[in-house]
């Protein structure tokens, strides 16, 4: 890995704007009709897999309601299913702001009972690997309650009046080789050559999520930020760039196949990712490791499918892994599109200095400290969404 500036090779990203025949984007229809659609075709074939179908109803089961946080929200515990498949969705809603009120969705690493100590959430078991006993794998709650809670900052959340909707990630599909036999995959109704990574299912299960918000009267589903972190991070500009309808999009962290160019192959790149996530992507992605040029998108096209909608790219001073610069990079390499709407996208912004977000409708921030979500993030992406949300 390179991990110096003067090491990283002189690189031309794909333009945002020519299509693969050739012909100019000129217009924003031009970009729905075609380009949108043509670019999200190029990323299933080439990074993430195809997107199973929806076939069968979508349906919610309310299992547990309640107060919690002292009144301060509802708790609601709410088992969506696809066919076969489920997964376990945790609402918390404020109690005293006007309804609907708009909301933050993500998923979670290490289960809903983790995200805060509240005491009424039921674990649900979820798919882990013991990594001392190779081959046996464990279907069960294993963090301790809370033990997420400086990453995901509820209370401070639901004070700012957005509801919290999340669901865990390896409830959803197991993160790990063969991993989609442990969880919704297994019984969506997938054709035998269509290839869909973990990050896709992942992603799948977001927007089931948001067919669910749509569902809950005190939700106001045309203002869901959907946030990330990490792999997560990738997996929420994925959910985002297929499905327009969640409403501003936060990339914490997000690193190599999310927020950073490729091309620079600063910190991690392709080859890093398809040796140890193989499963996270469809196979083609592995023809790229150390062929970034070949790639017919980047970071920037990925971000691009969240025009013009708001979007929040944020890195952090320690995490060079992710390539701090190169995630802002990949923001500011949006603006083409953002500017096609008439949308100030990133501004005239520069990379800035630690803790001073920058930019617009995109907007940028390096934290000072390590690979993390932190309450330092979550002001800003509070205030974010105050700005953007308070508009629409
Ligand atoms: C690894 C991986 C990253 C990923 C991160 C995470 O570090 O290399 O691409 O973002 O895990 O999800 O925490």
């Amino acid at each position: 890995s390179i991990y110096d500036e003067a090491s990283v090779p002189v690189y031309t990203l794909p333009d945002l704007l020519i299509q693969e025949d050739g012909l100019p984007v000129t217009t924003t229809d031009t970009w729905q009709q075609k380009r949108r659609p043509e670019l999200l075709r190029l990323f299933a074939e080439n990074v993430f897999g195809q997107t199973p179908p929806v076939t069968g109803d979508v349906d919610f089961e309310v299992t547990g309601e309640g107060t919690a946080f002292g009144g301060r929200a509802m708790r609601k515990e709410i088992v969506v299913r696809i066919g076969e498949a489920r997964f376990h969705l945790l609402l918390y809603v404020p109690t005293d702001s006007p309804k609907p009120c708009p909301a933050f969705l993500g998923l979670n690493f290490l289960g809903n009972h983790t995200v805060s100590d509240e005491p009424g959430v039921t674990p649900v078991p979820q798919w882990k690997r013991d990594g001392e006993k190779p081959g046996v794998v464990y279907h069960l709650p294993a963090t301790p309650r809370g033990d997420q809670a400086s990453r995901w900052q509820v209370e401070t959340v639901l004070k700012r009046g957005y509801a919290l909707a999340t669901a865990c990630y390896e409830e959803i599909e197991a993160d790990f080789g063969g991993g989609a036999k442990r969880g919704i995959r297994a019984s969506l109704p997938i054709t035998e050559d269509a290839e869909c990574g973990a990050i896709g299912t992942w992603a799948y299960a977001l927007s089931r999520a948001m067919d669910c918000l749509e569902h809950e009267p005190a939700v106001d589903a045309r203002r869901v930020a959907l946030i990330g972190h990490s792999r997560l991070g990738k997996t929420a500009l994925w959910a985002a760039a297929q499905d327009e309808r969640f409403a501003l999009v936060i990339a914490n962290n997000s690193g190599e196949g999310g927020a950073a160019i490729s091309r620079r192959r600063f910190g991690e790149n392709i080859a890093d990712l398809v040796r140890n996530f193989p499963h996270w992507f469809a196979a083609r992605y592995a023809h790229y490791a150390d062929n970034e040029d070949a790639l017919p998108v980047d970071a920037h096209s990925l971000l691009a499918l969240t025009a013009p909608r708001p979007l929040y790219v944020a890195s952090a001073t320690e995490d060079l892994w992710a390539d701090p610069r190169g995630e802002f990079l990949g923001a500011k390499a949006t603006e083409s599109v953002y500017h096609l709407f008439g949308n100030k996208g990133l501004g005239n912004a520069t990379f800035p200095a630690p803790d001073t977000p920058v930019g617009d409708t995109v907007r940028y921030h390096l934290r000072t400290g390590k690979h993390d979500v932190t309450a330092y993030d979550w002001e800003q992406y509070l205030d974010f969404a105050d700005t953007h949300f308070a508009t629409r």
